[in-house]
């Protein structure tokens, strides 16, 4: 992006920073959320022109969207990798380019040297350890199905390794992906039911699978929250609406409105400022919410 002669005119201090953003997909109310407050944030008027693809979970689409903005000679490329490996060639092409390469949400396992400038998520693993801690507290016996989301993903790694830790596997009678979906969460979760009937407990890799879970439970005629309790991850409005009507037990937040931290580091990146390498975005957890607090959030 630097020296490639193809229209900016680095200097004159007031042109736009061209950002490509490869978002991973929509498959969540959580990846809806982060996508409206990116978009909201890397706007004209707050100095940037934005290339956003979504590559509706697939990482072919992902590598050629990434491959698409070295060919624009973007100033700064962005992206989520919707699994972690993978990711070697097309990162080296993009430092072979010259172009500053910012993580968000997601990580990636690479063997390429100094991958990325700067990388701003959540902290996945605490995530999964603030679960299983109230599960270990809470429901130390429980049988619990684990419904992990996208395989191979730095969410689904994570929030699993963090959760099992606390737990042990010795509570755990089963585990399918659901791909982060309502859809795919209630699939799996009609599967387990019949496999493992003695399941009391549902720990969802994300609040879009709990819901598909509630209704998978429902239609099996248990209660949710009662019968089988569910524990999610995200805090988005129909999750925290489930805690509320008592079929969530526990919901730990992540949070996905950080598109003005993004835009930040972007400007940094750009002007050649030093950015520490990793930002973590804060979280919470609930164990209950009021109709007031829920109106109050953001998404
Ligand atoms: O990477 C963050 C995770 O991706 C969110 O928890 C989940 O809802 C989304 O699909």
């Amino acid at each position: 992006a630097c020296s490639s002669g193809s229209g900016s005119d680095e200097g004159s201090g007031d042109e736009l920073i061209s950002v490509g953003f490869s978002q991973l997909g929509a498959e969540s109310g959580w990846r809806t959320a982060n996508t409206e407050s990116v978009q909201a944030s890397l706007t004209e008027e707050a100095g940037f022109d934005l290339t956003f693809v979504d590559a509706q979970q697939k990482q072919e689409n992902q590598i050629k969207a990434l491959r698409d903005f070295i060919a624009q000679d973007v100033d700064v490329i962005a992206f989520s990798p919707v699994i972690e490996t993978g990711w070697d060639e097309v990162i080296e092409e993009i430092k072979d380019a010259e172009i500053p390469l910012v993580l968000v949400d997601r990580t990636v396992d690479t063997t390429v040297e100094d991958p990325y400038v700067t990388w701003i998520g959540a902290d996945f693993k605490q995530e999964g350890i603030t679960a299983g801690e109230w599960v270990k507290e809470n429901a130390p016996d429980a049988k619990i199905f684990e419904l992990q989301g996208t395989m191979g993903s730095g969410a689904q790694v994570d929030r699993e390794e963090g959760f099992d830790s606390v737990v042990g596997e010795e509570n755990i009678v089963g585990k399918a992906s659901g791909n982060f979906t309502r859809a795919e969460g209630k699939a799996a979760v009609e599967a387990a039911l019949q496999a493992y009937p003695e399941t009391n407990l549902i720990f969802a890799h994300n609040d879009d699978m709990g819901l598909g879970a509630i209704e998978a439970i429902e239609a099996a005629g248990k209660v949710p929250g009662v019968d089988i309790k569910i524990v999610t991850i995200d805090g988005v409005h129909d999750g925290l609406q489930a805690l509320l009507d008592g079929k969530f037990n526990y919901v730990v937040e992540c949070n996905p409105v950080f598109g003005d931290q993004i835009a930040d580091a972007i400007k940094k990146v750009y002007a050649g400022e030093e950015l520490p390498k990793e930002t973590i975005v804060v979280d919470q957890a609930f164990e209950s919410i009021t109709q007031e607090e829920l109106d109050a959030r953001l998404y």
